[in-house]
């Protein structure tokens, strides 16, 4: 093609040098084929020049064009970097996106190279090192991240993952994983609820075992020495009676423990039913009066004609729990007062006594599962110090909010506060 068109100005020039020659004399003709082929190489010097301009500053779509041969071979140059600018873009793209899902993982990556320099990391892997994703860069690892666990680590990857405590109180699971020549990745995760929840469930363990094994041992203590002992009938039938209270102290936690878990597995209360609260807060006064025995002064303030839409059940657990407390936890001769009131942003049921109180320091504590103040008071009168874990645990499946206010020797205010949103019937003064 190239030869051809070359061939064909040529041929050409050399025609018309026939011509001028044949009626100006040979030399014109001469002179006409020289000055022919010099602006044929010309022309293609002025191209060539361009195309070395171009690829000495190669402006990415701004291929010269040319005339002729030229345009033909350009065009062709023209498609090719087309097709590599476009290969570029397609990379650049799976570069992108690669790093926008590195970018997503909850986990942190960092790269290294083969010396432990910061190549890349995330911004999960920023927060967690506390790196900084463009200053660190080129870094020496072991500078920033200076946890005499983690840089023996580095050196001598011999266990799977190593933990480092970083930041407030946070527990970081740090992995190497070696790719590529030389590179590695280091990828960390935060550990710290897991190994909170971890932390719960075993002294929740050892709690329960401990809690059973008590009375178990004073059980199986009196049976032996019912079973070794020749005792006179009165004698046995006192030593059965202990027996039967350490069974119905035994009985007590496990049921407790159970309608934890019946809680902790059920969906959350549904807000289809009305619990007929004026019903339920006399019932409650009625048991106190029960569980009093005439010892204290109860009181009601029935204040409210809301009712609370949720599960009845849980409700009496929780509120009988508050109630029985009161009356366990305060002398005789005091007052215990129940009261069912609107407050500013909803409904409120609280417990009142002038009773023994409790120190500030227990209170953020008292619905931990197990914890009570004075174990052996709590124990004497029948507690499993589980009540209030139920009624927290109950109320809030209410959007219910357990306060808990107390002056050691004055008395306590132990309050279940409902949102306007989980309450129906006649509450003229809410949102007031
Ligand atoms: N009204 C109250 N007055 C004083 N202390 C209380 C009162 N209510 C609860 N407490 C304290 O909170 C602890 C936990 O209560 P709870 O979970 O119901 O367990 P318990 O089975 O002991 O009643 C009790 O052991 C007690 O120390
Ligand atoms: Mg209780």
């Amino acid at each position: 093609m190239i030869y051809r068109h070359t061939l064909l100005a040529l041929g050409g020039f050399a025609l018309v040098a026939l011509v001028i020659g044949g009626i100006a004399g040979a030399a014109w003709g001469w002179g006409m084929l020289c000055a022919g082929l010099v602006a044929l190489l010309l022309w293609h010097a002025r191209h060539l020049s361009r195309l070395h301009f171009w690829l000495a500053h190669p402006i990415p779509g701004k291929v010269p064009e040319g005339d002729g041969v030229w345009d033909e071979a350009l065009a062709g140059l023209h498609r090719f970097e087309r097709t590599v600018a476009r290969r570029e873009e397609a990379l650049a793209d799976a570069l992108v996106r690669m790093r926008r899902a590195v970018q997503a993982l909850p986990d942190g990556v960092v790269i290294l190279d083969g010396a432990n320099h910061i190549e890349w990391c995330n911004l999960t892997a920023e927060g967690h090192l506390q790196l900084d994703g463009r200053a660190d860069l080129g870094q020496n690892i072991a500078n920033l991240v200076r946890e005499p666990e983690f840089v023996e680590y580095l050196e001598s990857p011999q266990q799977n993952a190593v933990r480092i405590a970083r930041g407030e109180g946070r527990l970081l699971l740090l992995q190497l994983i070696p790719f590529g020549q030389d590179q590695k990745l280091l990828l960390s995760r935060d550990v710290t609820q897991a190994e909170r929840v971890e932390t719960m469930r075993r002294d929740f363990v050892a709690n329960v075992s401990h809690e059973l094994r008590t009375p178990l041992t004073v059980l199986v203590g009196f049976l032996e020495t019912v079973r070794e002992l020749k005792l006179d009938p009165q004698r046995q039938r006192d030593y059965l009676a202990m027996m039967q209270e350490q069974a119905a102290r035994m009985q007590r936690i496990i049921d407790d423990l159970l309608t934890l878990s019946a809680l902790d597995a059920a969906p959350p209360a549904s807000p289809d039913t009305r619990v007929p609260m004026r019903a339920l807060v006399e019932r409650l006064k009625r048991d106190a009066e029960a569980l009093s025995g005439g010892r204290h002064t109860i009181m009601l303030k029935q204040e409210s004609e809301a009712d609370v839409l949720g599960v009845e059940g849980e409700l009496a657990s929780a509120f009988g729990n508050m109630v029985s407390n009161a009356i366990r936890y305060t002398p005789a001769g005091g007052t215990v007062t129940l009261a069912w009131q609107e407050c500013a942003d909803g409904a409120r049921f609280s417990v009142e006594d002038t009773g023994i109180g409790i120190e500030a320091e227990h209170i953020p504590r008292l619905t931990e599962r197990f914890y009570r103040v004075d174990r052996s008071r709590s124990r004497e009168t029948g507690g499993t110090g589980l009540g209030l874990a139920i009624a927290k645990h109950a109320l809030a499946r209410h959007e219910a909010k357990l306060e808990i206010e107390s002056q050691p020797g004055k008395g306590s205010r132990f309050s279940a506060r409902f949102p306007a949103r989980r309450l129906a019937g006649d509450f003229t003064r809410l949102g007031a």
